[in-house]
Parts: C-alpha cells; structure tokens; sequence
C-alpha cells in the first residue's frame, strides 16, 4: 500500500460504530490499489470490482484466475449470519493461495471470537505476511476480537471507542495514555473523525484526523 503503510502488513481497525473505520478503508485502498483485492463485505457497503452474493461463484472465479492475474472482488456473505462461519472458512482458506492478495474483513467480531478464531482464518492471520499479503480487519470491539490477530498487527489504525473495556484495552496497544484513547472524537455534524495510528513494528504512533 502506498504513503506511511508501506510495511503495514495486518491492518488492525478498531472503532465504535459511526467512527469512521469503513471510511478510512476505503479511502486507503483507492489510495493503495492493490493489485489484487479481496474484500469480505457483510454489510454491503464496498463496490471494489465484481459483487460476488454466491460462495460457488466466487470459489470459481478466483479458481480461474491465473496466478499474475490483477483482480478486485467484493464478497457479500449476505444477511443471515449462521451462514457465516463456513463461507468465511471459505473465503480464507481461497484467500491464502492467492499470492501479494489485500484482504479486507469487515467486522472482524461477527466471525472470531477474543479466544477462538476459524482455523483458516488464524493460517492467513500467522502466515500470510510470507505470502506478500496485506490484511485489513476492522472491528467495533477490540475486546471482542481475536488476541491471535491483535498480537499479529504490523499495524493498528484506531478511532472513537465507546467502552471502556475497549479504552483500556486499545491504550495498552497503542502505547498512548488512556486520555488520549478516550479523547478522541467521531462527529458527524461537524466532519470529526479522530484516529490515532501505531507502527507495531518501530512503535511510532501518529496521531491524525479524517478530513
Ligand atoms: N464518503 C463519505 N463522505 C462523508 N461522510 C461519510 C462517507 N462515508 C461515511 N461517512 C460518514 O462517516 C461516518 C463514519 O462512517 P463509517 O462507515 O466509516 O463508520 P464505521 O466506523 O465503519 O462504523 P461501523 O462499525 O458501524 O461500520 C458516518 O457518520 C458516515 O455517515
Ligand atoms: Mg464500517
């Protein structure tokens, strides 16, 4: 990815609903354009490349590809989530041989859990920087997230929390005072959407602001 995300590898995103998570994805990856890129959309807010609704469509989609192929795809798992565990099983395990693929998954929360995450899922999050891929989970609720993931973060993109839980825990992470992980402000009226931005691998935390 381009500009200061250029060793950011697993992209942690934390914030509260309406904090502006989704917001800056996207405008890192039109920023970034991957090559190739994978998007798991539960919400159907993304419209990167082809929308895929049908797992078999997309397990032969990506089947075609040839390994240098560039490709944008946007898998919506649709709405009745106890369908979800197979078809995110699905999706990382197709994830994983798809050699430098940006993986995006939104709300992270819906598929792991702080002490349980899908096999494939915890493959991709561990080996997946061998593969030259860069992935991007985002999450209301870092308590709720899976701690193999966090640990795993080259870097963390943080925004307005709402639970304390979830200050306190974000604070460790970031390396900043609790203050500052409270302080941060996500409005809409005025346009305000704070975020504060940690390189895990040489602690340099930055500090920032949608405009
Ligand atoms: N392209 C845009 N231009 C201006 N405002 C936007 C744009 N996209 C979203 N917003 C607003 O920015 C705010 C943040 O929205 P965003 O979808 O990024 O939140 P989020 O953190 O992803 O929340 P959730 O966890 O509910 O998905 C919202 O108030 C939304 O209405
Ligand atoms: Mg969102």
């Amino acid at each position: 990815m381009a500009g200061s995300h250029n060793t950011a590898r697993i992209i942690g995103v934390m914030g509260a609903s309406g904090s502006g998570k989704s917001r800056w994805l996207k405008g890192t990856l039109a920023r970034g354009n991957p090559a190739k890129l994978l998007i798991w959309d539960p919400l159907n807010e993304y419209e990167q490349g082809r929308i895929i609704t049908d797992l078999r469509e997309l397990v032969e989609t990506l089947g075609a590809l040839e390994p240098g192929d560039p490709f944008k795809l946007t898998y919506r798992p649709g709405p009745d989530m106890s369908t979800y565990a197979k078809k995110f099983d699905t999706f990382c395990a197709l994830a994983f041989v798809i050699e430098g693929v940006c993986v995006v998954i939104e709300e992270l929360a819906d598929v792991t859990s702080p002490s349980w995450a899908p096999p494939a899922w915890s493959r991709l999050s561990r080996q997946g920087r061998h593969k030259g891929m860069t992935i991007f989970a985002a999450s209301q609720r870092p308590t709720l997230m899976d701690k193999t993931f966090l640990g795993n973060c080259t870097m963390i993109h943080c925004s307005r929390l709402n639970d304390e839980n979830d200050v306190k825990t974000m604070r460790r992470y970031l390396g900043v005072s609790e203050e500052q992980v409270r302080g941060m402000v996500a409005d809409k009226d005025s346009g305000r959407f704070d975020f504060i931005e940690r390189d895990m691998q040489t602690g340099k935390t930055v500090v920032g602001r949608l405009g």
